[in-house]
Order: C-alpha cells, then structure tokens, then sequence
C-alpha cells in the first residue's frame, strides 16, 4: 500500500545504521526511514561524516557542496557528501578538524571535550545547507540533543541574522539522560540573539542545555514510547526537565519504536546455529546446546540459561543485578553477558566470571553475530533498566522465544505483557529492588520447569509484533497534524 502524503521530511540524527551508531538509535534511525520512504514519504537523511565510517563500502561521494560555517570569529569548511541507496538519499557533513575521528562521542579519556563544537557545526552546517539547496522542506525530524538546535537555527539563523523559518519541526527524545548541557562561556559560538540564553530557552542552572532549547522550540515533541511518554512529565524521569516537559505537554507524544524483523527473525536468521519458528522449536534447543558449547558451559539442556546483551552502564540496572547475584548464585542456571561499557561495570562482571566460571560467563565485546546467537539460545533475557525510553533487545528476545525479565518501565511496560496475564509474554516486577527483581526471577523458574505453560509462553512471545510499519504510520499521523497546525 502506498500512501500519498507529499511531506517532505529531512531526517537528521547524530547516528544512523550501517554508516555508524552506538546503539538502539542508530537502529531506530535508519528504521524508520526506509519504512516511511516505502510508505512514499519523501524523506532524506543526514547525519556527520565520522572518520570511522567506510565511505568506499556504501559508496559516499562528494557532491561538491563546500559551505563556510561562521562561529562567530571563526570558520569552518565543511564538505558536504552523499550516497542513496533504496531511494533515500543521506547527505554527510564532513569535518576535517571535528569530525575526522574513530569514534562518535567518546574516546578512551570520555566525552570529546569539543563535542559541543562539533554538533553545533553540524546543525549549523544543516541550516546552511537547507539554503544553499534552497529545499523547500516541511518537516525537518530531530532526534535527541544532537540535533535539538535546529528548530532554534532555523528562526533565529546561524549567523546572527533572523531566518526566515518555513519548516517545521518535530523533536524526538531517544534518550532524556543526555541532554548536551556545556558551559554558558560557548554561547557566542552560537551567534544567537541574547534572549536564546534566557530560562525560557536554553539556559539551565547556569548553562546551555541544547535538549531544552529544542524542546521548547521545536513544533511538536515525542518520544518512543507512550509509557516513557508519561513518564518523562514526573521528576523521577524527568532529568529535571520535568517543568519544561510539562510545559509542553500538549504537544509530546509517544510512539513506540518497531524493529527490523528482517534483520531479527529465527526462521532465516543466517547467524543463528540452527533456524526456528512458532511451529517447530527444536531448533532453537540445538541454539541452546551450541551456544553452550562456544561458551564452554556444561551442556544442560533442562537447566535456564539466562542472557543479557546491553550496554554496561548505569541505565540498564546492572547495579541491581549485582547486588542480587549472590542470591542468584544458589540456584542451578547459568548466566551469560554480551556487551560493553563502563569500565567499571566491564570490571564487575569479568569478576563475577571469575568467582563462578562454571555458571557465568562474560562476552565483553560487541559482535551482531554473538548477540543472534545469545537471543536465539538463551531460555530467560534480563533487562532490568532503571528507565528505558523504548528498548529493543526485549523485542529481539521475544522473537527468539527467550523469555524476557524487566522492569515495569517506559517501552518494556508497553512491549511485555507480564505472566500470568492474559496474552502474556514475560515477566514485569514492579518495584526497583533485589526481593521485588529475586521474586520474579524465581517465579519465572517456576514456570520454566512448567513445561507446558512455558511454551506456550515462548509461542506467544514469538507472535508479538512490533513492526515499522505501524510506527511509520504513527509518525506519518503526527508530521500531518504538524503541518495542518
Ligand atoms: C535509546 C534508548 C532506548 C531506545 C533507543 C532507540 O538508546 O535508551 O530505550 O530504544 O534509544 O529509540
């Protein structure tokens, strides 16, 4: 079905897959996209041209485009570059003194300290190159901080000239934890009217939050979740922007990210060791019995092996699961993690390898083709975030017939259905500590050994959809009302 909605949208995220991404937004970022554009939605995407991205493997090209990027008493060059593939086009600004770097936001020290430079040149460059192809464009799509300035540049111009703004705009938070607030001394870089660093925009507690500012400014707000919607209004998850949320709250909605089933189902997954589907589990036990062995675990077939795959920080409740390890310890599963992060939480885990080598093992590392495997051959997934905007690795579990534990909050209260409800498809505790998490872990036990009602669990876990296509109809809704506002 094609829809006929001449909306043309530019889509612009600090991350998109396969050029570069650190996590789910990457995902969601180069998701969304195509499914809109085979909607029929005119969409275009841009993104920074990082030195890790492989520019002769995706084909990206100069256009020849060279734009000056004024920050106030100095300038920028900046090469714009571009590549299409499916029909979508994504331009890349490109940077030899910010964006010519392995990395996207880190290196080994932390946070790039000009990392405010750098986005800041990127939006400007935006801005920039909107007029100089003089695109005539009705919704430009910002997400998260690093792009949350458009909606700004866009009314007050980068040069310290007022625009004149036909666009309009539509700001989605991935993320509320990461807000880009940097030291009030960088404003002028900004050549913003004075007024734009007053409370009402972007100033906050003394700084300049670039979350905030866009915010307010942009047309309309969302988030990926309608759960994490309502959440972000409560100073619990507000990240104290809570009053500011509030303030809009007319216009932030909630839409719950869908997942690249093409890329995340067990009956054609190439990485798994053996495929699967609703209709014949066997392969996913042989899955099992593989993952076992790779991971040199004592191949038990009847006892739980229980995954996570995660970023190791802070978000994803790895403090909660520490402090429950002990008591986990005394029953007879296996625990096995993929993933990297903070040092800190890299170190704790590697220690819990250590002192239980025959139930647990740590893959620190980030490798697609050991997490299909983990999904595929795990029996339980735990992902106890503290929040969680949307999530995905919940979805990826679910379609693999791994059972997922969590907290119910944000995106994991509206994609798992908590057991023994009706339609159930996991398992939800409800408050954030060791006995309300131990609690459920056991009585998800319970119910594993409970062969019958565990798979019929698995199989309505694997029929849950959570797909693209009803996300990129929500959004298509959400541009329209936009623009008829
Ligand atoms: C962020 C959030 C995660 C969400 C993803 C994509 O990584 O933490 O919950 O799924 O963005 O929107």
């Amino acid at each position: 079905m094609c829809y006929k909605v001449r909306v043309k949208i530019l889509f612009v995220s600090s991350e998109i897959v396969p050029f570069a991404s650190s996590g789910g937004l990457g995902d969601v970022c180069a998701a969304l996209p195509k499914a809109l554009s085979r909607k029929g939605i005119n969409i275009i995407k841009i993104m920074p041209l990082y030195g890790c991205i492989d520019r002769e493997k995706y084909f990206i090209e100069p256009t020849g485009i060279e734009l000056n990027i004024s920050f106030s008493n100095s300038t920028y060059l900046v090469k714009i570059y571009s590549q299409t593939y499916e029909n979508i086009t994504t331009y890349f600004i490109q940077s030899d003194v910010f964006f010519n770097r392995e990395n996207l936001y880190v290196d080994e020290y932390g946070d790039y300290d000009d990392n405010f430079e750098r986005f800041l040149l990127f939006q400007k460059a935006i801005v920039g190159l909107i007029d100089f192809l003089n695109l005539s464009i009705d919704i430009v799509h910002c997400n998260d901080w690093q792009s949350s300035l458009i909606p700004i540049f866009l009314k007050y111009g980068t040069q310290g000239k007022l625009r004149l703004c036909n666009e309009k705009t539509l700001l989605t938070i991935h993320n509320l934890a990461h807000q880009g607030v940097f030291d009030s001394k960088k404003f002028y870089l900004m050549q913003l009217p004075l007024s734009c660093f007053s409370d009402k925009i972007l100033e906050f507690y003394g700084n300049i939050n670039c979350f905030k500012g866009g915010i307010i400014e942009a047309d309309a707000v969302n988030t990926v979740s309608p759960s994490y919607a309502k959440e972000i209004l409560l100073e619990k998850y507000g990240n104290s922007l809570d009053g500011v949320l509030n303030n809009r709250s007319d216009n932030i909605y909630g839409i719950l990210n869908g997942v690249d089933y093409e890329r995340w189902s067990p009956n054609s997954d190439s990485y798994i060791d053996c495929n699967f589907s609703i209709n014949d589990l066997s392969g996913k036990l042989k899955c099992k019995k593989e993952l076992q062995s790779l991971l040199n675990l004592e191949h038990k077939e009847n006892v739980p092996l229980i995954s996570m795959v995660s970023r190791l920080t802070s978000q994803k409740g790895l403090d909660l699961l520490f402090e429950s390890f002990d008591e986990l310890m005394k029953k007879d599963i296996q625990i096995i993690f993929l993933g990297t992060g903070e040092q800190w939480y890299e170190d704790q885990i590697r220690d819990l390898e250590h002192r239980w080598p025959e139930k647990v093992v740590a893959k620190i590392e980030f490798s697609s083709s050991l997490a299909h495997k983990f999904f595929a051959g795990s029996d339980i997934f735990l992902m106890p975030s503290t929040f969680e905007p949307c999530g995905q690795s919940q979805i990826f579990s679910m379609r693999y017939g791994t059972i997922p534990i969590a907290y119910n909050t944000g995106g994991l209260s509206d994609t798992i259905i908590d057991y023994p409800r009706k339609g159930s498809t996991g398992f939800l505790f409800e408050t954030f500590n060791t006995f309300s998490f131990l609690d459920k872990i056991n009585y998800s036990l319970d119910v594993y050994n409970q062969k019958i009602n565990w798979t019929k669990l698995i199989k309505r876990a694997m029929k849950c959809n959570f797909s693209v296509d009803q996300m990129a109809l929500e959004y298509i809704n959400l541009y329209k009302k936009i623009i008829s506002n």
